[in-house]
């Protein structure tokens, strides 16, 4: 029996492998490389020392999914080939759609066209939009979202519960990452975005390594503790882990859909990822404040409860694990 994990070679999707395959679980992945590299198959070999089947393949594609069912005995599917760029999404709302939207259904029609219904789906915290109170427990208003990368993130989790009223034989695991940061501790695999990075800690990795002269921070009066935004950043090996308890939940008890954020609980500003990333790493990041980003919101954190008391899920890294994480990996990686 086999793990499904589609978009295994990006970012998250390469560290649940490492993780599954460090439990002990049989992984098939996909990938049509849109956003990583062929290269991160062989390096997810070679942290594990575990070998595993890969299918160069584009998950909209029916025919090859069809063709993986086909030939593997596939118990279970994480899917983590969305797109996620915010303001990408906001100029191809279509490409957006399309991937995510009908990536999703395809890939969902396909399992039940082989009778395979154990699911785990990668949701975003931008499900929650601009929260009302902070912290956000999982039954906390939802939308309205701000971008269609969020939308698509709000459709599938829809389409999922109907899907699940429809059927209550499908077992399914909504996870809601909050800011996920840092790199496997090998330095051999992590975030590295192609352009110029949107997100915060990749955009200071690449300024920490000089390959980008300064950060902007957006906006210094914000009504935080010290005027930037503030979030719920999560080392990126912990939400893998995350995905595993998931899975066992799925397997041992089953029968239901459950919704789970996945973050720390603690919010840091922006200030506070800067200090800590310079003096964990020994490096000097200028920044300038500049004005707000569009669309940005004030404060973003979890309730980490529910995930802790069904799941046995608790972040066990700190800030200081995630920016010496990532500066380990950027330094590799230049
Ligand atoms: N920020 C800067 N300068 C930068 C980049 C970011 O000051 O160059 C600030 C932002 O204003 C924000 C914080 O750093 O206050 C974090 O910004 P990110 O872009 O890293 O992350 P967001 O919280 O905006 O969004 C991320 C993902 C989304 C996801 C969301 C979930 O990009 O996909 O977290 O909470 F939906």
């Amino acid at each position: 029996m086999s793990i499904l994990v589609t978009g295994g070679a990006g970012y998250i999707g390469s560290h649940t492998c490492v993780e599954l395959l460090n439990h002990g679980e049989n992984i098939v992945v996909i990938d049509n490389f849109s956003n990583s590299k062929p290269h991160t198959i062989d390096l997810i070999k070679k942290i594990t020392g575990k070998d595993f089947k890969f299918y160069e393949i584009d998950y909209l594609d029916r025919k090859s999914l069809e063709r993986v069912f086909e030939e593997n005995n596939i118990e279970s599917v994480i899917n983590f080939s969305g797109y996620k760029a915010v303001g990408e999404s906001l100029e191809k709302p279509i490409e957006y759609y399309i991937n995510n939207v009908s990536g999703a259904l395809i890939l969902l029609d396909t399992m039940k066209k082989y009778n395979v219904k154990k699911f785990v789906f990668s949701s975003s915290a931008t499900v929650y939009g601009d929260p009302d109170i902070v912290p956000i427990k999982e039954n906390s208003r939802l939308g309205p979202t701000t971008n269609p990368y969020g939308n698509t993130k709000l459709f599938i989790e829809q389409i999922l519960k109907d899907l699940y009223k429809s059927d209550n034989s499908w077992d399914i695991a909504i996870l809601r990452y909050f800011n996920p940061v840092g790199a496997h501790e090998s330095g051999l695999i992590g975030e590295d975005p192609r352009d110029i990075p949107n997100n915060l800690m990749p955009y200071i990795a690449k300024v920490a390594t000089q390959q980008l002269k300064e950060l902007s921070i957006f906006g210094n009066d914000y009504d935080t503790k010290d005027g930037t935004g503030v979030r719920d950043y999560i080392h990126v090996v912990d939400l893998a882990r995350g995905h595993v308890l998931a899975l066992n939940k799925l397997d041992k008890e089953g029968k239901g859909i459950f919704i789970y954020n996945l973050g720390t609980g603690i919010g840091y500003s922006v200030l506070d990822m800067v200090n800590v990333y310079s003096k964990v790493n020994n490096v000097d990041i200028p920044y300038k404040i500049t004005e707000r980003r569009k669309g940005d919101i004030a404060s973003c954190y979890s309730d980490p409860t529910k995930a802790k008391e069904e799941l046995g899920f608790i972040a066990e890294k700190t800030l200081e694990d995630m920016c010496r994480d990532s500066y380990n990996f950027i330094k590799n990686n230049k």
